[in-house]
């Protein structure tokens, strides 16, 4: 068992990430509402209590509190932005708003660094701030280890009581050092060991696995997509053949993709079974135009198709689910899974005769389940792929969809795929790609008029994908990329790049 930290989440928009930048420091962390029972607390044994911040004023009624008794159950606790602002009025010190106390943005602060949270690191830098409430008055026992020109307590401690409380966020990249005061938290203040790591997590699922499924039958369906994909890698080292991938290329895949995912799996010991179904899902698609209508015929096929392969392997004992944690993190607010529901094609195939699923995935963040990837020996080009939407390009086509429309865009996106990795951006934009406008426009090639189709490039940095900018692709780069795809493809005389942010635009054209 892996020593645990927990985060209580108080509505703060960087639950998740606190709970990353902590297992980066190799310590496991999960992220539970700030509800969770005193009782359910103790019976988990955290090495520390991380509480995040949130939208609230602590001196509110209706604002999330926690018990008093928290303070007294000996295990140390980091209160972050609200959860220090919580820390400090619970314990009988005094929160106020005030116009000349509240900061935003990086702000040049001042440390203690005879605090353990601050052993060994600058006694000056920059903290990302965002708060309208200050602590006017420290609680008793409390002294303060940080401050700004504007904020008496940045920082304070009560350290024979193992309390601690940082008025910025120590998980934005913007505060220097950040990470390295948490890892003083853990390390100095909490003593762990740092027992969590990819290759530790590995061994522990590959064990894990094989005591859950013995000599039972695993069914999987592989999308290709980072998740399925290391999955499978796991699946197939813990208990080999006794898994069965069930691959649907629905004919919507970018160029190649099809082939690329079947031949990085040709060497592992597993069952590989590829269902080329691009027919039948086109034939299901004609004449279709409506974006909503597209999804819903492609998430309701591929779970028929997914069927018919099953109903040949008959009953099995397990379903591999590739979910990973942010789909399963219990938010403070209740809000976040919500948001991307829409996203999920298909759904449980709950006609598959099986008895129990299997989740390994499941305590994972994205970043490590790459890590992971990369541990089992997966190849590079599917732990590194880009997301990639599961109507694939049928959403990337605006209205209807036909055969040479996909072949058209299948090539002019691999051109700007190949170019973007030529110019050495492939891992600094998160997703890019070719939309087919299905929208015709003059043009003039060598002495011929044409009108032909306008090719659309999206190329856009986010962290979460909730947000995103454009990226800022520089311009020869692009000339490049333009003048290769109407050169190189039929039917494209135009090539435009999208230039909005998200919001007001999405990230996909449909
Ligand atoms: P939007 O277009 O909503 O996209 O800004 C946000 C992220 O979600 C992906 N996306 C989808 N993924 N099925 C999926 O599996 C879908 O129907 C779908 N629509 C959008 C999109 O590629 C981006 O990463």
């Amino acid at each position: 068992m892996h020593e645990l930290v927990i985060v209580l989440d108080f509505g703060g928009q960087y639950n998740q990430l606190i709970a990353r930048r902590v297992r980066e420091c190799n310590v496991y962390c999960e992220v539970k509402s700030y509800k969770t029972d005193l009782e359910e607390i103790k019976r988990l044994n955290p090495k520390a209590i991380i509480f995040t911040g949130g939208p609230n004023s602590v001196y509110l009624e209706d604002s999330p509190k926690v018990d008093k008794a928290i303070f007294e159950l000996g295990i140390p606790i980091l209160g972050i932005c609200y959860g220090c602002q919580l820390m400090a009025y619970t314990l009988g010190g005094n929160v106020e708003a005030a116009e000349n106390a509240s900061e935003y943005g990086m702000t040049e602060t001042e440390f203690n660094t005879s605090s353990p949270l601050f052993k060994g690191l600058k006694d000056k830098s920059v903290t990302w701030m965002s708060h309208t409430d200050y602590i006017s008055k420290l609680p008793e026992g409390f002294k303060s280890v940080a401050h700004t020109a504007d904020c008496p307590v940045a920082a304070m401690e009560n350290t024979d009581a193992k309390l601690y409380g940082i008025q910025y966020h120590p998980e934005v990249m913007h505060t220097e050092n950040g990470t390295a005061m948490l890892r003083n938290f853990l390390y100095e203040v909490c003593n762990c060991s740092g027992d969590w790591s990819m290759s530790n997590y590995a061994q522990t699922a590959i064990k894990n696995i094989r005591e859950k499924v013995g000599s039972g039958k695993v069914l999987l369906a592989l999308s290709g997509g980072v998740d399925s994909s290391v999955l499978a890698a796991l699946l197939s080292k813990a208990v080999g053949n006794q898994l069965t991938c069930i691959f649907v290329d629905h004919g919507l895949m970018r160029k190649n993709e099809g082939d690329e995912v079947e031949a990085a799996f040709k060497d592992w010991d597993v069952n590989f079974v590829r269902v080329n179904a691009g027919e039948r899902f086109l034939s299901k698609l004609k004449g279709v135009s409506d974006p909503e209508t597209k999804r819903k015929i492609i998430g309701e096929e591929f779970i028929r198709v997914f069927e018919d392969e099953a109903k040949k392997i008959g009953k099995v004992d397990f379903l591999a689910q590739g979910t990973i944690y942010p789909d399963v993190i219990e938010s403070g607010s209740g809000d976040a899974a919500v948001i991307k529901s829409h996203h999920n094609v298909g759904g449980l195939p709950d006609y598959v005769d099986f008895k129990e699923i299997v989740e390994p995935l499941r305590l994972l963040f994205k970043d490590e389940v790459r890590q992971l990837g990369i541990e089992l020996g997966l190849a590079d080009y599917l732990v590194w792929r880009q997301p990639f939407p599961g109507p694939g390009l049928a959403i990337r086509i605006i209205g209807d969809i036909t055969e040479d429309k996909i072949a058209i865009l299948q090539d002019a996106d691999y051109i700007f795929r190949e170019e973007i990795a030529n110019a050495g951006m492939d891992k600094d934009i998160n997703q890019y790609f070719a939309v087919l406008t299905s929208m015709r426009s003059v043009g003039v090639m060598g002495d011929s008029r044409t009108y032909d189709y306008t090719l659309a490039l999206r190329g856009v940095t986010t962290t979460d994908f909730m947000t995103a900018d454009f990226a800022r692709i520089p311009y020869d780069v692009l000339a490049k990329i333009s003048s290769r795809i109407v050169n190189e493809v039929k039917n494209i005389n135009r090539v435009v790049y999208d230039i909005t942010t998200k919001p007001p635009s999405t990230i996909e054209w449909e």
